[in-house]
């Protein structure tokens, strides 16, 4: 059994290891070899789809140019990059540094996007910034500890304004093998986990979907 600074040694060892062996492939299982613009492009997909959608509640009336946003697991900057065409500043953390390195290759000549390095729980090495949205998909699901995802909950609470949106993805399918070790399975969580993470964390979890899959969204509001 792993102790909680074992596992985050072992969170970042391992994702340094994946990213790299195929840092790419790691970051979207659809294909092992894609080319700058495919990788690009599926970033810009996820904008399209998760983010392009739903602007009510991400900029509850704020001109994108003028928001920070906050993304939490950047790896290679598949979605920062995308994040960045659209809102005026974006930030990345993310806990392995060779994920980072590659990130801050793709975000070459868009000076309004910086990532960090991040210890794999906080967002200390963001000191006291506030952001208007934070964001999250794919990163939550590889990690094996109910602690670490709350640690981000309230850390993104911290840096958060009042009122302002995470709009995250949690694992939610209880039917796979999931072990402290294993930094690809992440922990999952039901309907009740989510909504109690979110009252304990001050957040109101206003919309939830996808309960029981993979893809389980969450849309945490801060209470203000
Ligand atoms: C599947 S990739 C997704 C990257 C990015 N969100 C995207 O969609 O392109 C998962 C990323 O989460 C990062 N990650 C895993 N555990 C983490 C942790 N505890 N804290 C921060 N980042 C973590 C990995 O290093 C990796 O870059």
């Amino acid at each position: 059994m792993l102790d909680p600074e074992q596992q985050l040694d072992k969170m970042r060892r391992d994702w340094d290891e994946r990213a790299r062996q195929n840092a790419r492939y790691y970051v979207n299982t659809a294909k092992e070899d894609w080319t700058d613009e495919e990788f690009f492009r599926s970033g810009e997909q996820t904008v399209a789809e998760e983010i392009l959608t739903d602007m009510i509640n991400i900029c509850q009336g704020k001109d994108p140019q003028q928001m920070r946003v906050l993304e939490i697991g950047c790896g290679a900057g598949r979605v920062t990059r995308a994040l960045a065409g659209l809102f005026g500043e974006v930030c990345g953390v993310d806990v392995s540094g060779e994920m980072i390195r590659q990130a801050r290759a793709a975000l070459a000549g868009r000076p309004n996007a910086r990532v960090f390095q991040n210890n794999g729980m906080d967002l200390g090495v963001l000191g006291g910034q506030v952001f208007d949205f934070a964001f999250s998909s794919i990163v939550f699901q590889h990690i094996p500890s109910r602690e670490v995802i709350e640690s981000y909950v309230r850390e993104v609470h911290r840096l958060l304004r009042p009122g302002g949106l995470f709009k995250f993805q949690v694992q939610g399918d209880f039917t796979l093998q999931t072990s402290p070790e294993d930094t690809w399975l992440g922990v999952p969580f039901s309907d009740q986990d989510a909504v109690e993470m979110a009252r304990r964390c001050g957040f109101e979890p206003r919309y939830r979907h996808g309960v029981g899959e993979q893809y389980f969204w969450l849309w945490f509001f801060k209470l203000e």
